[in-house]
């Protein structure tokens, strides 16, 4: 389980609203000199430590539905998913995570059960039935709730295929889900994440007819932007013709080692192709990171206090304050580049 900080001694301090305490807590921090990594490293976190804890976020005006996709595997998407969504609960936001992914990785690190038979997205995706049916509150975090997958999920893009509206059947049962929620006066739930499996299947079309906006986890090495082009063309499409409102919401960089002269070049890269997309918050390669879904748990509870933990928490942060419009359907620069094999405008 988590260590507790040593600093701030008091947990939930500063309080959430006293922004001059917080800065004068920050300043008192002492610079860290250049040649010391570890000593500025430390000097960071203790900053956003105290810039993070306790802070509520923003609520969105309305429910943001953010689909996290990249059909590469092993690029940080379960990671992200789980991640940014105890990262937003935990700031008194409420989020409901659907594990769209076969593998079940995402439940598996909200502490989510999902035996075979669990009521899971299959059941949601293939039967028919009710998003409601198969909602489990998160364990270890208030606020989150989450859809497991099962490993019956795994015949599902072959089952799909031959039912009717098989692209839209995740969308149309989360708004029924939402919709019921409103009526019955549940609180509103502010953010719904969907982690997606490495394919650009049916499970994924359906990740990105429900979504309004994608979020790209990109992995800071050799071959990150291969498929890139790929990816935003399957959006693209998608955009056309199954769901306007989709766009490119945000690109998050994730496994960052800053010390490798690779994983500079290939942010610099990114940023520079996605100036208006790229978050800028990274996700630096952790340890803490990797270990926290055998715990059952997201870093967020399983080490708080952790460099992974600290930069997660702010990127949930970036994403409350990137606005739902930023980066809408306007197309980067980047975007444009990397489409123009087949773009047409
Ligand atoms: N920031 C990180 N630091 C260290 N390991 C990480 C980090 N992000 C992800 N990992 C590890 O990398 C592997 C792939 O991440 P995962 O989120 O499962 O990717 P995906 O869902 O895209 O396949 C997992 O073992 C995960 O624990
Ligand atoms: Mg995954």
């Amino acid at each position: 389980m988590a260590t507790e900080q040593s600093w701030p001694p008091v947990a939930g301090f500063p309080p959430a609203n006293s922004e001059g305490l917080r800065a004068a807590l920050m300043n008192a921090i002492p610079e860290a000199d250049d040649d010391s990594p570890v000593a500025a490293q430390l000097s960071l976190d203790a900053r956003r430590r105290i810039d993070l804890r306790g802070r509520r976020f923003p609520k969105p005006e309305h429910t943001r539905i953010i689909t996290i996709a990249n059909q590469k595997g092993g690029v940080g998407k379960t990671t992200t998913t789980v991640n940014l969504a105890a990262g937003l609960a935990q700031a008194g936001l409420n989020v409901l995570v659907i594990d769209n992914d076969p593998q079940g990785n995402a439940s598996t690190a909200l502490g989510l059960e999902h035996r075979s038979g669990t009521p899971s997205i299959y059941e949601v995706l293939v039967e028919g039935a009710p998003l409601a049916f198969a909602v489990q509150p998160c364990p270890d975090v208030p606020n989150l709730w989450g859809v497991p997958a099962t490993i019956d999920l795994s015949g599902a893009e072959i089952e799909l295929v031959s039912l009717v509206s098989r692209e839209t059947r995740l969308r149309r049962a989360l708004d029924t889900y939402l919709a019921e929620r409103e009526v019955s006066g549940a609180p509103r739930i502010d953010y719904v994440l969907v982690d997606c499996p490495p394919s650009l299947g049916l499970l994924t079309v359906n990740a990105f007819v429900v979504g309004r906006e994608v979020l790209i986890p990109i992995q800071c090495e050799y071959y990150a932007l291969e498929g890139l082009s790929q990816l935003l063309k399957s959006i693209e499409m998608i955009r056309k013709h199954l769901n306007p409102d989709l766009h490119l919401s945000a690109i998050l960089l994730t496994m960052y080692d800053g010390r490798t002269n690779l994983a500079q070049q290939v942010a610099a890269e990114v940023r520079e192709h996605f100036a208006e997309q790229t978050m800028e918050t990274t996700i630096p390669r952790s340890v803490r990171v990797s270990e926290a879904p055998s715990h059952g748990q997201t870093v967020i509870t399983y080490e708080p206090s952790s460099t992974g933990a600290l930069a997660y928490l702010e990127a949930a942060r970036e994403l409350t304050e990137r606005g739902v419009g930023g980066g809408a359907t306007r197309r980067s620069r980047g975007a444009a580049r990397f489409n123009e094999p087949t773009e047409k405008g």
